[in-house]
């Protein structure tokens, strides 16, 4: 199939979460199964530039894009995800993306975001017609690119080079639901007809991730479990409503892992390579390192636990504040990665100031430490309120570091608790809690460093989870079954 991927993040171009990482590895995965992608990004031309060298080549397009009453002009620069032929269009406009954030900066959001990404999903559209590029699919992600399957079921629906395009729109987070003004609706330059609480309007607003999650041919979200989450009062974020009406239609897809990017026996990130059979000896290397960039004492008896997280109340940091006395009384470390809201900054330096000799942490984005805490903690902790999928419990799974998570959305799809039936029958894979609490989260860290000193049990632990298999091939394979039927769909035709 001819596949455009539209996303506003891609590793390793653009970043600021899991988004970024799916599009490439899902690019990639699709790639190696014979189909034809091609990725198309904003052209945050400073950031980008930070983290890839180029070559980036003009294709000669040249974009006239109406934003409600004025045309704004762009054009098409493109290059590869790196090591692969995939190309990547990058939709050049400098005022809107040349600048020192995705979203926002230091100030907080920017205030133009509605008419950067109507831009944005509009030039997607503009760029497959004028490179004649002639999608099968194209898939939108999130509020960012909610305005695509809605420009396709409309205006672009019949032209040429789109009368046989399904659209597929997946929900990476629904708490980020792209609202803006009322006004904001003449932007998109759709007829106001859509302006109702069906399809564009929520709550007298536009919100373009119910946009998408309306004209999607089909509709995806990143595990089985947030799929059914969501669609409930709890986890609907207001939008239960439309996705329940979305039926089968609305389908739960679990992200992998890019193995050329996280794979502990080649990672060159790391001070040592291992694999499940020499996985003793080279985390106890890499833990070492850790331990010693950290600061903290350099104990190989000590269950190291580690956090990677852009700093958000999703991610569950008010548990571990709540539990922070109690956490620090066991015997055991713990080194904390992440930057966003400052309340969150504040509480990991405390703890790392009130406790230098089990407590460490480091305030920013830092893609290679990242992958030194994967591999060299013992422990990952993902205390999370809600969770679409996840992606840091799945590769510490890979790297035999033992996630503790709390059992929602993809965290349990991906971790099997260790309850006595599931260590006798070789399933269990790390330890989960239920409830919203900091007891729950401290009876679950509990339990992890009680296994910890049993070397066998924890030994176990760490095959089980080193042995799942979370590529990227099982998820493409599913990803192709639902264009085909967006493509059905869209075409009129059974699937
Ligand atoms: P989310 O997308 O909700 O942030 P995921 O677990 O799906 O959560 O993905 C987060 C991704 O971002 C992972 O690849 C993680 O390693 C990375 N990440 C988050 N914060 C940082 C950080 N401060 N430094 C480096 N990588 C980070
Ligand atoms: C979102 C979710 C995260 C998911 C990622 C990639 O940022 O918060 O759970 O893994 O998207 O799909």
């Amino acid at each position: 199939m001819r596949i455009v991927l539209a996303a506003s993040e891609a590793v390793p171009f653009a970043k600021t979460g899991g988004l970024a990482d799916v599009t490439t590895a899902l690019a990639k995965a699709l790639t190696d199964a014979g189909h034809q992608v091609w990725i198309i990004l904003p052209n945050y031309e400073r950031i980008i530039r930070r983290s890839v060298a180029g070559p980036f080549e003009s294709t000669g397009i040249r974009l006239e894009i109406p934003v409600g009453q004025n045309l704004v002009e762009g054009s098409v620069v493109w290059s590869t995800v790196p090591d692969t032929d995939i190309p990547v269009l990058l939709i050049d406009q400098p005022e809107y993306f040349d600048r020192d954030g995705l979203y926002g900066d230091k100030t907080g959001e920017f205030t133009d975001n509605s008419a950067r990404f109507i831009f944005f999903s509009r030039a997607v559209l503009e760029t497959c017609r004028m490179m004649a590029l002639r999608p099968d699919i194209v898939h939108a992600n999130d509020w960012q690119t909610g305005l695509v399957p809605a420009l396709l079921a409309t205006e672009f629906g019949d032209r040429p080079g789109f009368d046989k395009t399904g659209s597929v729109f997946t929900i990476h987070n629904l708490a980020y639901q792209g609202n803006f003004a009322h006004w904001d609706m003449q932007m998109t330059g759709l007829s106001w007809e859509y302006f109702n609480w069906r399809q564009m309007e929520h709550f007298g607003g536009l919100n373009l991730l119910k946009t998408g999650i309306v004209f999607g041919d089909v509709v995806t979200t990143v595990s089985p479990t947030y799929a059914w989450e969501i669609t409930t009062p709890e986890g609907g974020c207001g939008l239960d409503g439309v996705l329940d009406e979305r039926g089968d239609d609305l389908v739960g897809i679990l992200n992998g892992i890019d193995e050329t990017i996280w794979n502990p026996e080649t990672d060159p990130h790391l001070p040592a390579n291992f694999d499940a059979k020499t996985w003793h000896v080279g985390k106890g290397t890499c833990k070492t390192a850790l331990q010693r960039e950290f600061g903290l004492p350099e104990r190989s008896d000590v269950p190291l636990f580690g956090m990677i997280s852009r700093m958000a109340d999703q991610k569950g940091f008010d548990l571990i504040a709540g539990a922070a006395e109690e956490l620090v009384e066991l015997d055991l470390q713990m080194c904390f990665l992440g930057t966003g809201d400052p309340r969150y900054e504040t509480l990991v330096r405390h703890l790392s100031n009130s406790y230098p000799d089990k407590v460490a942490a480091t305030v920013g984005f830092n893609e290679a430490l990242a992958h030194r805490i994967e591999a060299g903690c013992d422990a990952y902790l993902m205390p999370s309120r809600y969770e679409p999928c996840g992606l840091n419990q799945i590769y510490s799974l890979a790297y035999g570091t033992i996630p503790i998570v709390r059992a929602v959305g993809g965290l349990k799809d991906t971790v099997v608790d260790a309850t006595p039936e599931a260590l006798r029958n070789g399933t269990a894979t790390g330890f989960r809690f239920n409830d919203y609490t900091s007891a729950g989260l401290l009876d679950a860290v509990t339990r992890a460093v009680a296994a910890f000193s049993k070397p066998e049990a924890w030994r176990q632990l760490v095959q089980n989870a080193m042995g799942r298999d979370f590529t990227w091939s099982r998820s493409a394979q599913e990803y192709v079954g639902v264009y085909q039927r967006a493509l059905a769909a869209a075409t009129g035709q059974e699937a």
